[in-house]
């Protein structure tokens, strides 16, 4: 749907107004590298794209809040008085978590009318949820005037997903969204939020997002769970080293504290985050000094240790990257964002994308009986208004 038809849909659905309308757009990302590093005080290395979601918004002078969905045809009404009350309907608790957080900032809300249009693609771990709530976000900040910046904003987000949804997610999704810059990558510390932007100089090479279309039915028990074995190997070192998070200890002292932590599971899911991290920082490395071959191979490496240490990935993620690295040029293929399903990113040759797309599409159905999606990944901009009417 273009942003034309989008007005007329708000139109069409709510009428006229004496207030302005706003549209706001926030995109999805795609992880480079960096995975289930961001909640233990790591590295991460993503990408704005260029699909997100967009958000039609007017003000009510009533305390009426109207919700509205194209992609799923849902429509609701709630009052401003019960924006803190969960919502049966999943995807509308994204954004009323936000708004609850604006609440609690003190903003004075008034009704408004919303339509939102989604295109990144649903569960496919490129952060829809991350977009909604960054749209909202953005949106609300602009129309009651709350000031925060593109940092504050990606706080709130996570905020939101974190005390509202209830999925204790990091803060790299909704920074990607806030703060994205085309053509660039975020290197983001966790910790601190400091950050810098990197150009992606892929010298012939594109990126190529694959969907595996496997619905990801446990991915958030699944997710929490490995933040809780995080937080177990913490315990282990911490009579050896007084940390808060896995992101403290870099390889050396690894290999010093790994015998410390007794149970083997545990052992092998902080390998993977002390491991990941460094492959993150060094993969930032080669790309500045333009060895795109190694930034590739970091890409391969991190995809086995999510395979074999931290158990993310699964067979249809396994099989679509390694059909991946079977067709000629392509440089490191990995899974990106939680894992249990969703979607891996390749770097293939510019002239290799059409054969890629063929013999990946066709050895994966083959293998799993499912059809695969394919984008050549577009970095966009980070969260912001597109029209005033
Ligand atoms: C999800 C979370 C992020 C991050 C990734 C894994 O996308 O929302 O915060 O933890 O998984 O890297």
């Amino acid at each position: 749907m273009d942003i034309s038809a989008l007005k007329k849909e708000f139109e069409k659905l709510y009428g006229a107004s004496q207030h302005k309308s706003y549209i706001f757009f926030a995109p999805g990302r795609v992880n480079l590298i960096g995975e289930h590093t961001d909640y233990n005080g790591g590295y991460v290395f993503p990408c704005a794209l260029n699909f997100g979601t967009y958000l039609v918004v007017r003000k009510r002078d009533d305390k009426l809040l109207k919700l509205a969905s194209v992609n799923i045809n849902y429509k609701s009404v709630i009052d401003i008085s019960d924006i803190n009350k969960k919502q049966d309907d999943k995807w509308v608790n994204y954004p009323l978590g936000v708004l609850n957080e604006f609440l609690k900032l003190g903003i004075k809300l008034t009704g408004l009318e919303m339509l939102f249009y989604g295109n990144v693609p649903n569960g496919a771990g490129l952060s829809s949820s991350a977009s909604i709530e960054i749209a909202t976000a953005v949106a609300i900040n602009e129309l009651f005037d709350a000031g925060l910046n593109g940092v504050e904003i990606a706080k709130l987000g996570q905020r939101a997903e974190n005390e509202f949804v209830g999925v204790n997610c990091g803060i790299m999704d909704q920074f990607a969204s806030a703060m994205g810059k085309a053509n660039s990558a975020i290197f983001l510390d966790c910790i601190t939020l400091d950050f810098k932007l990197v150009p992606l100089k892929l010298k012939g090479y594109k990126l190529i997002v694959s969907n595996t279309n496997k619905r990801r039915g446990l991915a958030d028990s699944k997710y929490n769970e490995r933040r809780a074995e995080c937080e177990k190997a913490v315990e282990f070192i911490r009579p050896y080293k007084p940390i808060s998070f896995l992101g403290e200890i870099d390889l050396e002292e690894f290999k010093i504290l790994e015998p410390k932590i007794a149970n083997e599971t545990i052992r092998r899911r902080a390998r993977h985050v002390v491991t990941e991290i460094d492959r993150t920082k060094r993969a930032v490395e080669e790309l500045n000094t333009g060895n795109i071959e190694k930034f590739g191979q970091l890409m391969n490496g991190s995809h086995d240790s999510l395979r074999d240490d931290y158990e993310v990935t699964g067979y249809e993620l396994d099989t679509l990257v390694e059909e991946a690295r079977k067709i000629p040029g392509v440089l490191g293929s990995r899974m990106t964002g939680a894992g249990f399903g969703g979607c891996t990113v390749s770097l293939v040759p510019e002239n290799e994308i059409n054969n890629f797309i063929n013999n990946v599409g066709e050895n994966y159905n083959k293998k799993t009986g499912l059809k695969a999606d394919f984008y050549i990944a577009e970095i966009g901009n980070g969260a912001g208004r597109i029209e005033i009417f």
